[in-house]
């Protein structure tokens, strides 16, 4: 059914997209790459038909590529994996079967997909955690948290920050041979996103006696409050993410109302009395001259009041992390941050790097300048990308010398 799924798909993307899609010229594979993008175009535009036409919510359709994604808990000979439940939260847990000198490290994993899509059972996901389990021999737990459009914030947040408590007790670490002085929070995306959420939530959590040791972000999204910014702009119609999806995205985050979604897309949601944020998103400040380029910083454009005071999230800092205070941000942990060139959210973790060096955050930021949104995932045959294989190598790198 999901192969078949899938081969359907496949073939409706080379049938809409026999026409040429520009693909930047750094960037490798540009076949491969096109024909990736082609077929996530052509699926949306698929999932944007059915939901016209009243048939289904678009992410519901788009949730059937998770669905044709997804494989069973499977055991290898250096990895058991088993599907179960951390504080009510359905996680798919990787326990190493090599022997360890004493306890083991251990990464807390957030998926992608906007917080509407995805699950720890997809294939690229299965793949990344059963991965990183077996080159770090750490335990990886990989939460399969609740999504939109049936769950708004803050259950996305609240379900991976059940399951971060949970598994830091003491006795539960024990439980799984966990060194407490190496767990860490990491995700991608919409799972960045959250993993910095609760990286900063748990600094003021005094039921919480275990601390993290470092948080691995791979190319997060870290704010709703400007949707206009350089990597915006250049990058509105790049590979996998546009600033329409994004916008849809962040909008199905809080609740399922086009006119928030209308409101994101052409940024103005957010009005005047919530401009002292703006500092926190300010890239005037906040980015390097070469993201920067030859962009010039307009300021805030503000909308009606309304849809905050609907959907305060938007301004919620569990749900966008880069509008902390600095005194917030100070306690964070060893940080890992992921960017890459072609990807509307580069300048987020961008500027979460700098905001967090400047708080006297140790952080590691790799900027990747051939990749795009998503590109970590495309390690496995029939998409295998050599960029996905870079930035994976580097990430778990990073882990192994960090964590
Ligand atoms: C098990 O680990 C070894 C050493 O890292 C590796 O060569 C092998 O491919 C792994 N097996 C699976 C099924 O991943
Ligand atoms: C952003 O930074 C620039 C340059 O430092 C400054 O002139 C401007 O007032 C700032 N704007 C906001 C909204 O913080």
């Amino acid at each position: 059914m999901g192969a078949r799924l899938l081969c359907l798909f496949l073939a409706s993307a080379l049938v809409a997209y026999y026409i040429y899609t520009p693909i930047p010229e750094d960037m490798g594979e540009p076949w491969k790459v096109m024909f990736i993008s082609a077929s996530f175009r052509a699926i949306g535009h698929l999932a944007g038909a059915a939901e016209q036409l009243g048939l289904v919510h678009y992410m519901e359709a788009l949730m059937l590529i998770t669905a044709a994604e997804y494989v069973a808990p499977t055991s290898d000979e250096n990895v058991t994996v088993t599907d179960t439940e951390f504080s009510n939260v359905a996680v798919r847990l990787y326990l190493p079967r090599r022997a360890a000198d004493g306890l083991r490290r251990a990464v807390l994993y957030f998926h992608g997909g906007g917080w509407c899509l995805g699950q720890a059972g997809m294939r690229s996901y299965d793949h990344l955690a059963r991965w990183t389990s077996n080159s770090l021999n750490a335990v990886v737990v990989s939460a399969n948290y609740r999504l939109a459009p049936k769950y708004h914030f803050p259950v996305q947040f609240e379900d991976v920050y059940s399951v971060t408590k949970f598994f830091l007790q003491s006795s539960v670490l024990s439980q799984y041979g966990v060194d407490p002085d190496r767990v860490c929070v990491a995700g991608d995306s919409a799972g960045g996103n959250l993993a910095a959420a609760v990286a900063q939530q748990l600094l003021e959590d005094s039921e919480v006696k275990t601390k993290l040791k470092a948080q691995a972000l791979i190319y997060p999204a870290l704010q709703a409050l400007d949707l206009n910014l350089p990597s915006y702009q250049a990058n509105e119609n790049k590979p996998l993410l546009s600033k329409l999806l994004m916008a849809r995205f962040w909008s199905e985050y809080f609740a399922s109302d086009p006119s928030l979604w209308e409101a994101i897309a052409s940024n103005r949601h957010v009005p005047a009395e919530a401009s002292h944020l703006f500092q926190f998103v300010n890239w005037s400040n906040l980015l390097p001259e070469e993201l920067k380029k030859d962009h010039v910083y307009a300021g805030p454009s503000y909308g009606s009041s309304e849809l905050v005071q609907k959907y305060p999230g938007l301004l919620d800092v569990r749900a966008a992390p880069l509008l902390a205070s600095d005194a917030r941000l100070r306690g964070l942990p060893l940080s890992y941050i992921l960017t890459c060139e072609h990807d509307v959210l580069r300048d987020d973790g961008a500027m979460y790097a700098e905001r967090l060096r400047a708080a006297g955050v140790p952080v590691t930021h790799d900027h990747a300048q051939d990749a795009f949104h998503g590109a970590m995932t495309f390690v496995l045959s029939p998409v295998n990308l050599a960029v996905g294989h870079r930035l994976l190598n580097r990430y778990v790198e990073w882990l192994n010398e960090n964590l």
